[in-house]
């Protein structure tokens, strides 16, 4: 499957600036909260929420004291939402870059995602998988939720997907913590979400 619709960053943008940011939990996601409440400082130093929007995790993680949290979007306008609500929030860590382009310098401990994946055209889902472990040092985690769920045939994201699918894209280079469908899902995602932990191989 390739999306019909180029999802580049004037799409994006677009999206933005025709207020049509659906996907936007306007606040941190149960989730991703309790599995920040466990982490200890030393769990994870560096920390990149890639495809981030508004990144309320982001916001969430740095307001814990995490001090070395990255975001990285190709639309400003994500970026510039987050350097409002948190002011000192670095502005060295918003990282206005392709995901598929940033470089592992220094690798990172944990990758979080959030509607990133079902974003992307689904034709880059592999090469996702390989670039978060790319991203990652040995031992680093990928930490998140991914769709379960079929979202019919559409041209625009959300992509959705199987469970059997998202295994064979990160089985290479991931071993498979836990792989779930989560319990704590925001109501309208509901048993239609896997909560994943993978550590990098
Ligand atoms: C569906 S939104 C999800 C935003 C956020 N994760 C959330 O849950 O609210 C997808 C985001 O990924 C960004 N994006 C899409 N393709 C990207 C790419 N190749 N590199 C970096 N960001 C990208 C978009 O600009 C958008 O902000």
């Amino acid at each position: 499957m390739k999306s019909a619709v180029q999802l580049d960053e004037a799409y994006w943008r677009g999206r933005y600036a025709a207020h049509q940011t659906g996907w936007d939990a306007g606040a941190i996601t149960p989730p991703l909260r309790e599995y920040f409440d466990q982490l200890g400082p030393a769990d994870a130093r560096r920390i990149l929420v890639p495809g981030a929007g508004r990144a309320y995790e982001a916001e969430y993680l740095h307001r814990q004291g995490f001090s070395e949290v990255y975001v990285a979007d190709i639309a400003p306008e994500a970026l510039q939402a987050l350097q409002q609500r948190v002011p000192d929030f670095p502005a060295t860590h918003l990282l206005h870059q392709d995901f598929f382009a940033l470089e592992p310098a220094p690798p990172f401990d944990l990758l979080v995602e959030q509607t990133f994946f079902c974003a992307l055209d689904p034709a880059l889902r592999p090469a996702y998988a390989q670039q978060c472990a790319r991203l990652l040092k040995p031992g680093g985690t990928l930490a998140g939720l991914l769709f379960e769920t079929d979202f019919g045939l559409s041209a625009e994201p959300p992509f959705g997907g199987t469970r059997a699918e998202y295994r064979a894209y990160f089985e290479p280079y991931f071993h498979f913590v836990h792989f779930e469908t989560a319990y704590n899902s925001l109501r309208p995602r509901q048993d239609r979400e896997l909560f994943i932990c993978l550590k990098k191989k």
